[in-house]
């Protein structure tokens, strides 16, 4: 091993620097290290040059506080003493300006002052509650998802809190793991933008604004795609699946700037995340160029040692450390090894260095050098999360999220002006189950701003119309007793309004599930409200797809609602009675049973394709079970129609350095404006390696009044075309490739194709 130590000299030239550093600030006439005109990278070399070893490590070393303990702190716990000692450089699950700056006051009595940052959970959400990351990507809307999580972040950081451990990026294809409700769905395009616009509005204009936290794209990587579902399971993929599908999100976090990574808890193809030096030093920190810091997930650097790829802690933190994670997420070991290593001569302090410069750099740039408290303004945490606004907001995100499934006969939007509805289900009333996994539980704010069902529906109709409530069975379980009461008030109803689907927390981390039927006696609950011959609209609350064939063939409606937050019950009565024209559209596919998963719309054509459900025989099918999903990717109605015409190429031959022009016209043929998410897929027919049967490549989403006509263009370039070759090369090979335009990846209305040629 190269031994970066420095000789005894310069050793001890340094202790003199400290020790003249330490009597200046004492003495309180040293100027801080803010003042001076100097680099980031300057000021993060100096503040460098003063620390010892132990200080370094402090910096790597990150612990979980109380989770929603607040208030003043035990001071004798040990934790406390190792913040006086400079021993750690982050902490999470703190939360309020009252603790937070009880840590940070803390952290002022260490010997070089170095501010502590703040990490929390804020997935979809702090103190108003967004709908679910993979709710709010069926809204296809990246403005509105910029939006919720610059909210997220002006609330978040108002308490204090100054890194948030999002957005996950992770492509899922599987939806018995319950991670999936975290993400973008399955498409790499629409996820990798979603991911941009994420950590945008995480970061706002700029890390040193008071309003904006550190965002995290999580987890380094293909944690979506676990073997089975099962959560922190292994992933084996070709290096042209990982490339193609599954880093490109990453890529575009990286694009924009975001601040940290965190890596996972899965080995790829035998490699844990977590010491993985191909993707953490080659890609991330070589090939992207990534000058953040990477945290590892919680106690994954010790994980390393339960997936038996290292013997014991000491092995795990220099697998760590040299493969790239910079910060140790509560498993200690950084603290407890990597001193031994550097004495040991194991380990380049060159390693330490780097990982320490990192996340100063960003404390510099988060302006905590400047001043730790400026998180702390107690007055601000209060005007902001009491701020009307935020709900106003999180109601318009939450009406674009939820998804029409069904809509016989036009049964929706009901008038305004019906008599009687009977509203039936475990879910009508539910209030904290509208906030779906990873909300956050901010301390001393009661449930009272989550809006129910019940209470949306209500406010809605005022006196005009009476509302009927029976909740008629649980979620899970085989009471049938409220089956009764509920068939009873039924058949007093013009229509029945039936909120069924899963608890909130049977989706999220370690929420894996190996049948994602609609639990417990729902669905029998809808047979026997059927029974009636009443009508029925049924909403859907689930993190994840369900699979709910007797539902999908006999409810007359059918809205997936998953879980729309603080705002929930409003914006679903908006949905229901008109206010609102729904335009969400899944960006993940339903399948009709788990026996398809995984189940997705860009997979390749095999030898044997099927064309039909009828088409089994030694063809790429079950033999038992359709192929084709219940929902594929991209579905979702409107109260309107729209018709898709006109299809025009620019150009029938593509030279690799122009582009095609592709211009189709969308019309609202129905009776209410609405909003169409306008899907460009291509299919590259013929090539070196097998390609997808289609690839969403670009969308618009359009705002059309009734009877009105929009022209919409899209633009391919040689970058669309392109995809990781045998040799893992980016490639765009010559050939024809098919261009289609559609209101879904099934529903494709408009079809063409061009050459590109060399
Ligand atoms: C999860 C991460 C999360 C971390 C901190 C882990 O168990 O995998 O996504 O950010 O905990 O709460």
């Amino acid at each position: 091993m190269v031994n970066f130590k420095p000789t005894l000299i310069e050793q001890m030239k340094k202790k003199i620097i400290n020790i003249l550093f330490i009597i200046v600030l004492n003495a309180g006439f040293f100027p801080p290290i803010s003042a001076q005109k100097k680099t980031v990278t300057q000021k993060v070399d100096s503040v460098l040059d003063l620390m010892t070893l132990e200080e370094k490590i402090g910096q790597l070393n990150q612990y979980n506080d109380d989770w929603t303990v607040t208030g003043p702190l035990i001071l004798d716990s040990s934790k406390v003493s190792q913040v006086q000692k400079g021993g750690v450089g982050s902490l999470l699950n703190c939360m309020g300006t009252i603790r937070i700056r009880s840590w940070q006051k803390v952290a002022m009595q260490s010997r070089l002052k170095i501010p502590l940052i703040f990490g929390q959970d804020v997935i979809h959400g702090y103190k108003t509650t967004f709908p679910i990351p993979l709710a709010e990507s069926c809204s296809w809307d990246l403005e509105a998802i910029r939006l919720s999580a610059r909210i997220s972040a002006t609330e978040a950081s108002s308490a204090g809190i100054n890194w948030t451990f999002a957005p996950m990026v992770d492509i899922a294809r599987d939806p018995r793991w319950g991670r999936v409700m975290e993400g973008a769905g399955e498409d790499t395009y629409l996820a990798s933008k979603i991911a941009y616009a994420r950590v945008k509005g995480f970061q706002g204009n700029n890390l040193g604004d008071t309003n904006s936290v550190m965002a995290c794209a999580k987890h380094f990587a293909a944690y979506g795609a676990a073997i089975g579902g099962r959560d922190y399971n292994s992933v084996d993929m070709s290096l042209q699946q990982l490339w193609e599908i599954y880093l490109p999100p990453f890529k575009a976090a990286v694009d924009a700037n975001v601040a940290t990574f965190m890596d996972s808890f899965n080995d790829i193809n035998g490699v844990p995340s977590t010491g993985n030096n191909y993707l953490q030093r080659d890609v991330l920190k070589g090939l992207w160029n990534f000058q953040g810091f990477i945290v590892s997930d919680w106690a994954s650097v010790g994980g390393m040692i339960i997936h038996g790829f290292k013997k014991d802690e000491y092995e795990a933190a220099l697998s760590a450390i040299t493969a790239g994670c910079d910060m140790d997420m509560e498993s200690r070991i950084y603290k407890n090894n990597l001193a031994k290593l550097v004495n040991d001569d194991k380990l380049s302090i060159d390693f330490i260095d780097d990982a320490v410069k990192r996340i100063l750099r960003k404390k510099f740039e988060l302006g905590l050098f400047e001043d730790p408290f400026k998180f702390c303004n107690a007055e601000r945490e209060k005007i902001e999360l009491n701020n009307p606004d935020y709900s106003i907001a999180a109601r318009n995100i939450a009406e674009k999220s939820m998804v029409l499934l069904k809509n016989q006969s036009n049964l929706l939007p009901l008038s305004k002006n019906t008599k009687t509805i009977a509203c039936i289900g475990p879910l009508v009333k539910a209030v904290m189950q509208n906030k779906g996994f990873w909300d956050v539980e901010v301390p001393g704010i009661d449930s009272s701003y989550v809006v129910s069902q019940w209470d949306g529906l209500k406010n809605k109709v005022g006196n005009k119309t009476k509302l009927l409530y029976a909740k008629g069975c649980d979620i899970e379980g085989d009471y049938r007793e409220g089956f009764a009461e509920a068939v009873s008030i039924a058949k007093q109803a013009d229509v029945v309004i039936l909120s069924i689907g899963e608890r909130r927390d049977m989706s999220g981390e370690a929420r894996s599930r190996s049948t994602i039927n609609i639990p417990g006696v729902q669905e029998d609950l809808l047979k026997e409200i059927l029974a009636t011959g009443k009508n029925v609209v049924v909403l859907i609350n689930a993190g994840r797809p369900l699979v709910f064939d007797y539902t999908a063939d006999h409810a007359q409606a059918i809205i997936y609602t998953w879980w729309l937050g603080s705002e929930a019950g409003n914006a679903i009565a908006d949905v229901i009675f008109g206010d609102v024209n729904p335009s969400a559209k899944l960006t993940i596919t339903f399948p009709r049973s788990v026996g398809q998963i995984p189940i997705y719309y860009n997979h390749f054509n095999t030898g044997h394709p099927p064309q039909n459900d009828s088409d089994r025989f030694y063809k790429s099918a079950y033999t038992d079970l359709s192929i084709f999903p219940r929902y594929e990717f991209g579905y979702g109605l409107s109260y309107t129609t729209f018709q898709y015409s006109y299809l025009k190429l620019s150009k029938r031959k593509m030279k690799t350095d122009e582009q095609i022009e592709v211009s189709a016209t969308i019309t609202n043929s129905g009776k209410y404006d609405g909003e169409e998410i306008v899907q460009l897929y291509l299919h590259d027919v013929v090539g070196s390696m097998v390609r997808p049967v289609k690839e969403l490549k670009d969308f618009k989403k359009i705002k059309l009044k009734a009877g009105e006509s929009k022209t919409i263009t899209f633009l391919i370039d040689k970058e669309k075309l392109s995809f990781f070759n045998q040799q893992l090369a980016w490639v765009a090979e010559p050939g024809e490739f098919e261009v289609m335009i559609g209101a879904s990846s099934k529903d494709i209305r408009l079809k063409d194709s061009f050459e590109l040629i060399n």
